[in-house]
């Protein structure tokens, strides 16, 4: 017999179907049993009667979470027992045939709830257990929902997804970079993408003009709330075009977005504000305000863009200029002498996209004239030399006819998270990393044997080798 989906079970009243998953719950009510049934469809209320005598021995001994198989007739519960709450509510299954196809232990912890209350640790260590609970599974499956429209979206506009290598060479974005030894050349290394952001810009030198990827980014920096080592953008690269074509292009996406699936969200304002750097400094002492009329307010979203970055920071410890976005965003000055004169008063093309006081994406036209590059890697402190090493194929590529070109990179864990009301992005994320970066479930970051260090040309120091 072919299994039902437990969502499917109201189509078959007075049939005999099939069902499986996991005992959610146990209750004895007299001599009938009741047992709730989940798969990935919901969950479906089971009945065990007496009249059965083995079957009845055998549906005694269920406990929660093990895996069983059923067999029975759907029936229409009586009036008074109809569960509103659930979608099979007003259905159940006698049950007249059943097996136990795995059986669990105790669990570390329940999963019938939200599961805020549980102690994170336990939650990422049995991360398994933890996806089985409906609201990381509704995490899960909205993810899902909007990075399909995304890349509906984007591919109706004419953009091409291009998956682009993980391992290459260092981009500055800001963090530290994860290292790969190679095998092949002792010595030396890959690097981890902290974006793909120098692939999509020698994409627009191929011609590709509209590019997009849902990117896996990682960078070596300490976990927070709305940070993770690994997490995902959806990255977007443009030629020919100027500031408010990428950000008319964001907009309409994220209006488009959130009416289809959630509709029950308000957006504060449209078109999204676009607030100059200076003006929310002053105003609101921070470039990523929250500008939500009722920060109470679980369904209101206040989307803005904030623009006029300044194009330098100074770094105190380091005693130099840093890129406020990153090296390859253009200035708004073009005259080289002027930007080496003043950098700190320079203005530059990046964007910021900002809900609710959470910065979740980040953007810029970027400097499409060799030149300038260089004269940008000098002011951050570059040697000639070096700039050759790291960013030679870069300056090479904008040799053979370079179109001007810009894009943006919205974080999606961060933008889930704030519009699901979740209190960090390791909700949205099937299996996170916690605070130091551990992999709790796996137990990453792990050791390895001798030999594959020998493999590698790596010795590690005795002082950090295990005791
Ligand atoms: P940026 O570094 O500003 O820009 O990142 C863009 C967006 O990515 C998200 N994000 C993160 N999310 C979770 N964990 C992290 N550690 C993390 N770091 C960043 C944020 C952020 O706004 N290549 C450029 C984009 C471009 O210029 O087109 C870039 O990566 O939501």
């Amino acid at each position: 017999m072919k299994r039902v989906l437990t969502s499917d079970v109201i189509k078959y009243p007075g049939k005999k179907i099939k069902a499986q998953g996991w005992v959610h719950s146990i209750r004895f009510h007299g001599k009938i049993i009741f047992a709730d049934l989940r798969d990935k469809g919901g969950i479906l209320q089971l009945v065990f009667g007496p009249q059965n005598k083995a079957l009845y021995k055998l549906s005694k001994e269920l406990k929660s979470e093990w895996v069983i198989s059923v067999i029975g007739e759907i029936k229409n519960r009586p009036k008074n027992m109809i569960n509103s709450k659930i979608e099979t509510g007003k259905v159940e299954l006698l049950v007249e045939e059943l097996e136990i196809l795995s059986k669990a232990k105790t669990m570390p912890f329940p999963v019938d709830s939200p599961g805020y209350e549980i102690n994170e640790e336990k939650r990422l260590k049995y991360r398994y257990l933890d996806l089985r609970r409906e609201r990381m599974r509704k995490n899960m499956q909205v993810r899902q929902e909007v990075i399909k429209f995304m890349r509906d979206f984007l591919q109706e506009r004419g953009f091409l997804e291009i998956e682009t290598p993980m391992l290459t060479k260092a981009t500055p974005e800001g963090a530290r970079d994860f290292l790969v030894p190679s095998r092949l050349e002792p010595g030396k290394f890959y690097a981890l993408p902290q974006s793909p952001q120098q692939y999509k810009q020698i994409l627009m030198v191929s011609g590709i003009e509209k590019y997009f990827q849902i990117a896996r980014c990682l960078r070596d920096e300490d976990p927070r709330a709305d940070r993770q080592a690994e997490f995902t953008q959806l990255d977007i690269e443009m030629s020919f075009i100027e500031r408010e074509d990428i950000l008319s292009l964001v907009e309409e996406l994220t209006v488009s977005l959130i009416k289809k699936l959630f509709p029950e969200k308000k957006i504060a304002k449209t078109p999204f504000p676009r607030l100059s750097y200076k003006k929310v400094m002053e105003k609101y002492n921070s470039d990523k305000p929250d500008l939500r009329k009722n920060k109470k307010d679980a369904n209101e979203l206040a989307f803005a863009f904030i623009v006029d970055f300044p194009l330098f920071k100074w770094k105190k410890g380091e005693k130099r200029w840093d890129s406020m976005h990153h090296p390859f965003t253009t200035p708004v000055e073009e005259n080289i002498e002027k930007i080496k004169a003043k950098p700190g008063k320079i203005l530059s093309h990046q964007y910021d996209f900002v809900l609710n006081g959470v910065e979740i994406g980040g953007g810029s036209i970027r400097i499409h004239k060799p030149e300038l590059l260089e004269a940008i890697f000098e002011i951050l402190g570059h040697k000639k030399q070096e700039i050759r090493e790291k960013f030679g194929h870069l300056l090479e590529a904008f040799e053979y006819g370079v179109p001007p070109h810009g894009g943006i990179a919205p974080g999606i864990d961060r933008f889930l998270a704030s519009i699901l009301g979740e209190p960090n992005i390791r909700e949205v994320i099937a299996f996170p990393k916690t605070g130091e970066n551990k992999g709790l479930m796996m137990g990453t970051p792990a050791e390895v044997s001798k030999d594959q260090l020998k493999e590698l040309h790596l010795k590690v120091e005795k002082s950090h080798r295990k005791k």
